[in-house]
């Protein structure tokens, strides 16, 4: 590894962020512009990312405790903006910080693991799934093992009948820290879905050694576990679930669904207040935790998670995509036959904007559950081929059982089945349980400059430019933005960004007591035509605690077209605006007319490290389309 020195490193992360870009002429047809001439205008650079192409899931994250790196891997379609011919890229870092492409960032040299020759087990698709720092007999002997869907047939949709056998799963090992992989002699090892079941899809393996599970189970030697994203088709989605012997990690018993619920079935009845489940399970995980005392918790209670993406439940007009980052929480007991039972206790979106495909892993080194999703584009492809990559992911993110003492219940009642159990204690009041999800704190530090602006605390009607004590107005497309609002009354309240001095463009994000809600207003968010401007909102009820109602912790997070928002570590929403003005750079303070609220803490961290030093910024590569052949006609994939 080559090391930069400091006052290098520094010029780099200056450097990545400073000229803002020209306007764009909005009559300008995007369509026609060469090939990545956008590349650099939108990036998101201070997040994980493809060096150019196609990404989707993330995939295989881990941390290899012999060569003390994290491992993040993704779906690559390389020299692409469409996705097709799908592959493992794969990065390393040593803080999730800033990473390295394993084997360069040019064309398809991020690729670690790619599709096997016609006509085999895993021709036309190397799916999603997961890894650890073991071999395939369960030994931390220095090799990675990871765990994916092979596919050898193509279209598979939830919408239309599976193809038998599309779906298999197999495994790969490494022996040299993942520079190489070799895919196992004996794949797949598991051949084909449930007997009996009709499935929507069947992918995207997350396995893990779990000594609690082996413990319900009434295990005597230690066992893994595995489940997929799956679905019975007219039924519902699924989570069928399986274990091996520590010893055999090709050796898997099919022991049931974790839980069954009914096709587009919302936990509470409304989607909402709690997403949807839609039709068909893709990318699921599942694993405990134990509550902790800095978040509340006992320091000992173990709670039971289910993560998963679910397809086909869209609520226009602000979920039109149907595709939605779930987490449930349930209590997990054995079955008469020796199958895992979760009972669903509570249930939400981990993610009300386009985050998908959630997974986690355990980091052992920081002894916590860390999660990684993928935010796609959001730009109805309009000037995709200039721009000349698709997808991010959103910062990695911690999860962790979220604890609330002494809430009242609120006006309406206590909700029975939220995103929450409300467990009442002996003075009347409730403890309010449920998951909570922060970006990693050491992470956001990593990637701060140093530069912070602080702003008065201040009671606001109206709006305002964040600006520095000279009273220059906050200017950027890469930060991390804090703030705590109160007493907010008579309208909703929140922020500006990405917004022009005359407010031509903006993106207003703003918490609306009447309505319960987070939104994301996208309306003004970009001048040109075509882009996704739709509102994203989710569900969020303040507590009330004491007679007072909870402030919101706002805590912002911009870089490029990627927007991330969390509030109070236990909502989250993300979402992409891609302004055409070169000068939609300031940040506002936000009140709706007749309303105000107080303002408190207010900081902004300008100017985010640049999280890939070792490519360059312009990192694209050269799009081809593919042939007829390659594309099956066009039913493999679209060809370019
Ligand atoms: C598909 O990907 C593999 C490697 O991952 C590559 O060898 C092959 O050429 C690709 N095929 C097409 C049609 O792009
Ligand atoms: C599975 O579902 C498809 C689509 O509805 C149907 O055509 C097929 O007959 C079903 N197969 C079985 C074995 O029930
Ligand atoms: C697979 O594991 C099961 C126990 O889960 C065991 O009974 C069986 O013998 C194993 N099969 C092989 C081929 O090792
Ligand atoms: C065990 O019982 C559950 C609940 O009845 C069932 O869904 C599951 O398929 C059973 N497991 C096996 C392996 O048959
Ligand atoms: C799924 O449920 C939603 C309500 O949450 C409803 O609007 C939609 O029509 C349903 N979709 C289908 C395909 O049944
Ligand atoms: C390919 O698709 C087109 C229309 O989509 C059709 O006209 C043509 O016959 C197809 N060719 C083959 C070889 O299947």
């Amino acid at each position: 590894m080559r090391l930069l020195p400091a006052f290098l490193l520094l010029a780099e992360a200056l450097l990545a962020r400073a000229a803002s870009p020209a306007n764009l002429d909005p009559t300008v047809d995007l369509d026609t512009l060469a090939d990545n001439s956008l590349f650099t205008r939108w990036r998101p650079r201070s997040h994980f990312s493809a060096p150019s192409g196609w990404l989707n899931d993330p995939s295989g994250a881990m941390y290899d405790p012999k060569t003390e790196l994290y491992h993040l891997f993704y779906q690559f379609h390389s020299n692409h903006v469409d996705w097709g011919n799908m592959s493992w890229g794969h990065a390393t870092s040593r803080d999730m910080i800033s990473w390295t492409d394993v084997s360069g960032w040019a064309d398809a040299e991020a690729t670690a693991l790619g599709v096997g020759p016609k006509g085999t087990y895993d021709a036309l698709g190397i799916f999603s799934g997961s890894a650890q720092p073991v071999n395939l007999k369960g030994e931390a002997d220095g090799t990675l093992s990871i765990f994916y869907t092979a596919i050898s047939y193509l279209p598979t949709n939830w919408i239309i009948p599976y193809i038998e056998s599309t779906e298999t799963q197999a495994m790969a090992t490494s022996k040299d820290g993942g520079k190489t992989w070799q895919k196992y002699e004996n794949n797949p090892v598991i051949r084909a879905p449930p007997p009996g079941w009709n499935v929507t899809g069947w992918r995207d393996p997350f396995f893990l050694p779990w000594p609690e599970m082996d413990k319900i189970l009434q295990k005597t030697e230690p066992h893994y576990y595995v489940i997929f994203g799956s679905g019975i088709r007219g039924v519902g989605p699924r989570i069928p679930f399986y274990s091996a012997p520590a010893s055999d990690l090709t050796n898997w018993t099919f022991h049931g669904a974790l839980f069954e619920v009914a096709r587009n079935e919302s936990w509470g009845g409304d989607a909402t207040k709690t997403g949807s489940f839609g039709f068909n399970f893709e990318v699921s995980g599942v694993f405990s935790l134990v509550e902790e005392k800095q978040h509340g918790g006992d320091g000992k209670t173990l709670h039971y998670y289910v993560t998963t993406g679910s397809e086909g439940g869209e609520i226009p007009p602000y979920h039109p995509s149907g595709h939605w980052a779930l987490w449930l929480e349930g209590e997990m007991s054995r079955r008469d036959n020796g199958s895992a039972q979760f009972d669903i206790v509570s249930s939400s979106a981990a993610d009300w904007g386009n985050l998908y495909a959630i997974t986690s892993f355990w980091d052992p080194k920081k002894k916590r559950r860390v999660a990684w999703g993928w935010t796609p584009e959001d730009m109805a492809n309009y000037g995709i081929k200039a721009q000349g990559f698709q997808g991010a992911m959103g910062l990695p993110r911690e999860l962790f059982v979220k604890k609330v003492h002494n809430v009242q219940a609120p006006a309406t009642g206590v909700p029975e089945k939220s995103g929450a159990t409300w467990k009442k204690d002996s003075k009347g009041t409730y403890t309010v349980t449920t998951l909570g999800a922060r970006p990693l704190p050491d992470v956001l530090e990593g990637l701060r400059t140093g530069h912070a602006i602080k702003v008065a605390d201040k009671k606001l009607t109206g709006q305002r430019f964040i600006a520095n004590d000279k009273g220059q107005k906050f200017t950027g497309d890469s930060f991390e933005l804090k703030a705590s609002i109160s007493n907010i009354k008579g309208g909703a309240a929140g922020f500006k960004i990405r917004a022009s001095p005359d407010l031509e463009e903006h993106t207003l994000i703003t918490f609306n007591p009447a309505t319960q809600t987070i939104s994301v207003n996208r309306d003004h968010s970009t001048l040109m035509p075509k882009f996704e401007t739709y509102a994203v909102q989710g569900h969020f009820a303040p507590y009330t605690i004491n007679g007072k109602t909870e402030a919101l912790d706002f805590h912002i997070i911009v870089d490029g077209s990627l927007v991330e928002v969390f509030v109070n570590d236990r909502f989250a929403i993300t979402t992409r605006v891609y302004p055409s003005r070169g000068d939609a750079l300031h940040i506002g303070q936000y009140v709706a007319k007749g309303g105000e609220a107080t303002f408190k803490n207010v900081k902004v961290y300008s100017g985010l490290k640049n999280a890939w030093p070792k490519r360059p910024l312009d990192s694209s590569s050269k799009l081809r389309t593919d042939t007829i052949e390659e594309t099956n006609n066009g039913t493999w994939w679209s060809g370019n």
